[in-house]
């Protein structure tokens, strides 16, 4: 790439991770509002990026049904005035979304690919569909990603391990199935598809299937810990209705830009093995 990987939203989980990518530069949300235009347009002309990956997004899921306005502002508009300021420039823009903007048949094994039908439910998700069709329009890259988690931090994951960890008792969601996958491990392959490429809709995932239960279950399991858990309601997860089954077919992504297929446990013990502390010799 001639010019740097400019990272919208990198205080967040994959804004972070991207901008530890090498050659990236990662721009905060104080450092740049992404719904102002003119602070977007004068970003670009100052970094003059290769391209542009737009981690930036009104994310609290329930949060955005209190605040469509900002929610619309953020997720949709503003990913559409990058897109086009980037074309523009012929610069790269990939877009990440979510799979929160389809809905996954309560089929086991069956997976989501790119051609799947829209169906998003709640303002998040709708939000997410319009910035995915404006970026589209534009020439730009969407990836769709899903159930994103690190070690660290306040991510769901994150957060369920400390209580593990902790020997605290979790409260798990067993009837819901996704694709866990590291924001690390993800924020690799993005970069590969900032390097050049196809430009159109992929999805963007590990392989398998798991439910929380499954997930944590394989985390105590590779810690050595005991796993104590209790069956929340996916009703009690919040407002929003969150899809039963959702997992996206990442075969197109890797096909088209070469990436390794690696399964969501693989990636599991391999998150946790690289958060060890070394060990020194005494
Ligand atoms: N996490 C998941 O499991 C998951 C699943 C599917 C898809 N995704 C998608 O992945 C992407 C990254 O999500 P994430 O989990 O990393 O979310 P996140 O941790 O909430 O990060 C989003 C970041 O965007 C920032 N932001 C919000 N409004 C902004 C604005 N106007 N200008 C610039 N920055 C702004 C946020 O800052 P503040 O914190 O200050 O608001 C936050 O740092 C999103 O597109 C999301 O839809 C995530």
């Amino acid at each position: 790439m001639s010019g740097p990987l400019l990272v919208t939203g990198a205080g967040g989980l994959l804004g972070g991770a991207l901008a530890a990518l090498p050659g990236a530069v990662g721009l905060r949300r104080a450092e740049l509002d992404i719904t102002d235009g003119g602070a977007l347009n004068a970003a670009l002309d100052q970094h003059r990026p290769a391209a542009v990956v737009n981690a930036a997004a009104f994310a609290r899921v329930d949060a955005a049904e209190q605040a469509p306005a900002e929610a619309q502002a953020v997720n949709a508009a503003a990913p559409a005035a990058l897109a086009l300021a980037c074309q523009r420039r012929g610069i790269r823009c990939v877009h990440i979304s979510t799979d929160y903007v389809l809905r996954g048949l309560a089929v086991p094994g069956h997976l989501l690919d790119e051609r799947a039908p829209l169906d998003p439910v709640g303002v998040y998700a709708q939000t997410k569909a319009e910035g995915e069709a404006a970026v589209l329009a534009a020439g730009g890259v969407v990836l769709r990603v899903q159930w994103l988690y690190a070690t660290q931090g306040t991510s769901f994951f994150a957060r369920a391990l400390a209580r593990l960890r902790a020997g605290e008792l979790l409260r798990l969601v067993p009837d819901q199935v996704g694709c866990p996958t590291p924001a690390a491990l993800l924020a690799g392959w993005i970069g590969r598809v900032a390097e050049g490429g196809p430009t159109g809709l992929f999805h963007l995932a590990t392989t398998g299937e798991v439910s929380p239960v499954g997930w944590l279950g394989a985390a105590a399991a590779a810690l050595a810990l005991p796993l104590r858990w209790e069956p929340l309601p996916r009703a009690a997860i919040g407002p929003v209705p969150r899809p039963a089954r959702s997992c996206l077919d990442g075969g197109l992504a890797r096909a088209t830009f070469g990436l390794p297929a690696v399964a969501w446990d693989d990636a599991l013990r391999a998150a946790l093995r690289d958060e060890a502390p070394v060990e020194r010799p005494s």
